[in-house]
């Protein structure tokens, strides 16, 4: 295994990454940077926690809107509950949007709005791993930490092919990269290597004649380096029945705030049955003539889900709901009650 960093590959990927940064909302470019710019700190955090979950396209709309709305880490952190989770709904894992918020009120509150800037500083904070407090530390602050995601894991795989599978691969995934870690560029480094794994060695169809690192790379030079990272055989994920019961008047749909821990915690919904395997005995909010609207498909991390919708014209009385207009209740809603709704509402009574 290699020992020292090889100063070639580093210039090649960093001249790669001068001359084909993205231009994302979160980050300095590489030329604003040499010109002494530097990031906030606050954004760096917001994205990274965003981009953990979802990809650059998918999180950049919610990074914008949220920091227009809280464009500072005290902002955030005097927000309501419900109007953070209400802006994180389709970004999933709602349980990172509780750990946000009690992030920004801890930086608020302990550190006068001020980041730590250190790896280890960051780590303490809620909500925080490892790879966020690496990237932060690095992109924000300049710390010559090891950032090491999903892409950069495909990158050292392919480059050193990399035989062991995932996930018991990853110790030695992160080694490699690490190798390639100095004190110069760190925040620039780490994001060349997540540019090159999202635009060039991507996961189908690497671009290897276009990659600036190509003629160091075992797994371009075996002739597959597709085939990494290798995989163990995956389980298959189990499968989920229920139903989603929409609630309609006036306009308005009645909706429940589900329970603060477990899945989808502290978010808006629609009443549900019990999601299993079996087609759960139903038990609606209400008495009233349910009828049978359209079944959606939800994935999501270790189940899928097929929900019955069931629809019915709600008699008066506020039945324990919480009553919502449609155009309110499109904006705060996750994803798989969003698809249950726009189902029963495409559907005639
Ligand atoms: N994926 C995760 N963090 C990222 C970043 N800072 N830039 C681009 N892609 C990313």
């Amino acid at each position: 295994m290699t020992s020292a960093p090889d100063p070639t590959l580093r210039s090649a990927l960093l001249d790669w990454y001068d001359a084909n940064a993205r231009a994302l909302p979160w980050r300095t470019s590489p030329a604003d940077r040499a010109a002494g710019a530097r990031p906030d700190p606050y954004r760096v955090w917001l994205s990274e926690i965003m981009l953990q979950q979802t990809t650059v396209p998918h999180a950049t709309p919610y990074f914008l809107d949220f920091t227009r709305r809280w464009p500072t880490v005290i902002d955030l952190a005097a927000a309501q509950d419900a109007q953070v989770m209400a802006a994180w709904a389709g970004l999933g894992y709602y349980a990172r949007a509780r750990n946000l918020l009690a992030c920004a009120r801890a930086v608020a509150s302990q550190y006068g709005g001020v980041f730590p800037d250190t790896e280890a500083g960051l780590l303490a904070l809620p909500g925080v791993g490892a790879y966020t407090a690496a990237a932060v530390a690095a992109i924000a602050f300049g710390r010559p930490a090891n950032v090491v995601d999903g892409n950069v894991e495909r990158v050292m795989a392919r480059l050193h092919a990399v035989q062991p599978p995932l996930p018991a691969a990853k110790p030695a995934l992160k080694t490699l990269a690490g190798v390639l870690v100095t004190a110069d560029r760190p925040g620039d480094w780490a994001q060349a290597l997540m540019d090159l794994g999202a635009t060039i060695c991507r996961p189908k169809a690497p671009l290897c004649e276009r990659c600036p690192i190509a003629c160091a790379c075992a797994g371009r030079i075996g002739g597959e380096p597709e085939t990494f990272p290798r995989r163990a055989m995956k389980a298959e994920r189990p499968h989920r029945r229920g139903a989603a019961f929409l609630a309609l008047r006036d306009g308005q749909v009645g909706l429940v705030r589900r329970p603060p821990r477990g899945l989808l915690g502290g978010m808006l919904a629609l009443p549900t049955s019990a999601w299993e395997r079996q087609v759960p005995t139903l038990e609606p909010p209400f008495a009233a003539d349910w009828r049978p609207s359209g079944e959606v498909e939800h994935v999501f991390t270790h189940f899928s889900l097929s929900l019955t919708v069931l629809k019915a014209e709600a008699p008066a009385g506020d039945h324990g709901l919480i009553w919502t207009r449609l155009d309110e209740a499109v904006d705060g809603l996750p994803s798989v009650f969003l698809k249950a709704l726009r189902m029963g509402l495409s559907r005639l009574l």
